[in-house]
């Protein structure tokens, strides 16, 4: 990728250096095919805070910790997510918990709180092994005659799906699994491309791709409705999530939520809390498998375990397997991609960025930024082991501040648990020659196929 820089001065308060590759609308299709190829060819010609523009937009990358961290926390009441992604993200998801803003979500934000307070997600420890014993049953069988090569990255959609399903919705949604992260793959596969779409409400136009995309948001839709009826005919309010939701009450006008904005959010913490974790653990995996001495420090932990359940306590005697999740998430953080809007002017990194720009950040190219990481491409899960922590604003899986993930300790500890299992109950190991590439989607993705080979340990 060839382009050109424009250097202005970098004063504080300075303009920020944009970089072009071909005119006007140059960027846009680097933007919709080859992103992050876009975002490092503009950061090593520009630097740490860089503009790409499109069209007549300016959209400004941040890759340096105090500014992502200005952007995140310090500023952060500065900084909406009222973005292009997050209003086509609303084509599915509504206007939940992810996509609201200001007072609206944090009154949502302190319904959902207490569902993930850590003594809640410490109970949750036993469906979640509980399922993934399920799991391990049925890969135990297709691996009985010696090796079981699986798709991977499904059965952690599965899995993960139906322990969103259970914890927090009260539901099992185990026969839909594959309905569900099929419509799942359409409607967002749609919503990438509506949100680098040139096209004025391309989202509205009857084409094939927008009717495929409804028939999706429908089986979602219908997976949602069914949980909020079953819960209703069931005459219980539930101490979960769901529960939660379906009980509270505004303050001033006593009114409960209205139906639409229960199934926003249900269908928010559905889709939330599952693909973002499936795909984690399967990079975990996958970087496991091309790692063959990491993957032997890590059985061995988990196998040293003397109990059949993993909680909170043994998740101590796990910290190199944490470790190995903390080093995928650094290396293909499934949220890949933030995006905000700033309400008002604001300086980061020495720049000026007005109010209206799209500020975006990228954890991919942040979690591999050499000034901040030692051996930055090297899957190194010691690095988080270490009692030097990674410098403010250079590790955000989960972001930070207050839009920070809801679902961070439930994810880990999730994680940790199906992991901790699948290496004490298999030997692990990728097809020879197996190497995916990513596919920057709304969330990173593997490109093709994750295939893991699976022997029962013996
Ligand atoms: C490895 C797994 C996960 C990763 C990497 C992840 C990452 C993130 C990130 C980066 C955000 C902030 C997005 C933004 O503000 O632009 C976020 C928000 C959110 N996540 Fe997660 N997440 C994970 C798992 C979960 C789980 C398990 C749940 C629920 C059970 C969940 C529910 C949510 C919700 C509801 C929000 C919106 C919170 C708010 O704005 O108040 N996530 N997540």
């Amino acid at each position: 990728m060839t382009g050109s820089a424009v250097h202005p001065t970098t004063l504080p308060g300075a303009d920020v250096p944009a970089y072009r590759t071909v005119p006007f609308f140059g960027n846009l299709t680097n933007f919709q095919n080859r992103p992050i190829e876009l975002f490092n060819a503009g950061l090593a010609r520009c630097g740490d805070v860089v503009a790409f523009p499109v069209g007549p937009e300016r959209p400004v990358l941040v890759n340096e910790p105090d500014a992502v961290h200005r952007v995140l926390t310090g500023n952060a009441k500065n900084y909406a997510k009222t973005t292009r992604g997050y209003q086509k993200l609303r084509l599915v998801v509504g206007n939940g918990l992810l996509t609201s803003n200001g007072s609206f979500w944090l009154r949502q934000r302190r319904i959902a709180q207490p569902a993930f307070h850590r003594q809640r997600i410490a109970g949750f420890a036993r469906t979640m092994n509980a399922l993934t014993a399920d799991m391990i049953k049925d890969l135990a069988q297709k691996s009985a005659s010696g090796v079981a090569r699986v798709d991977f990255g499904q059965e952690m959609m599965r899995l993960t799906m139906r322990i969103v399903g259970m914890t927090l919705l009260g539901i099992d949604v185990g026969g839909r699994a594959d309905e569900v992260s099929d419509a799942l793959t359409v409607a967002l596969e749609r919503v990438d491309k509506l949100v680098v779409s040139p096209i004025p409400f391309a989202e509205r136009w009857p084409t094939p791709s927008n009717r495929r995309f409804n028939r999706a948001v429908e089986v979602l839709d219908d997976v949602v409705w069914s949980v909020i009826d079953a819960r209703r005919k069931s005459g219980e309010v539930g101490e979960d999530l769901l529960g939660m939701l379906m009980e509270a009450r505004d303050e001033d006008t006593g009114e409960g939520m209205s139906d639409e904005q229960l199934r926003d959010e249900v269908m928010t913490m559905f889709l939330a809390g599952h693909e973002t974790t499936a795909n984690a653990l399967t990079w975990t995996t996958y970087l496991l498998g091309q790692n063959p001495e990491a993957l032997g420090r890590a059985t061995a932990e988990a196998r040293a375990l003397t109990v059949d359940d993993i909680g909170m306590a043994e998740l101590g005697a796990l910290p190199y397997v944490g470790a190995c999740v903390d080093e995928a998430l650094r290396l293909y953080p499934p949220a890949w991609i933030i995006a905000r809007h700033p309400v008002e002017d604001d300086v980061l990194g020495g720049f000026r960025i007005k109010k209206g720009t799209w500020v975006l950040i990228c954890p991919y190219t942040l979690h591999r930024h050499p000034a901040y990481w030692s051996q930055p491409e090297a899957f190194r899960p010691e690095r988080f082991l270490d009692k030097n922590k990674p410098v403010t604003g250079s590790y955000i899986p989960f972001i930070e501040g207050p839009r920070m993930c809801i679902g961070k300790a439930f994810a880990k500890m999730e994680a940790s648990i199906i992991l901790g299992q699948l290496l004490r109950h298999f030997d692990v190991a990728l097809p020879a020659g197996l190497s995916v590439g990513v596919e920057p989607a709304l969330t990173l993705r593997p490109r093709g196929t994750v295939s893991v080979e699976l022997r029962t340990a013996g």
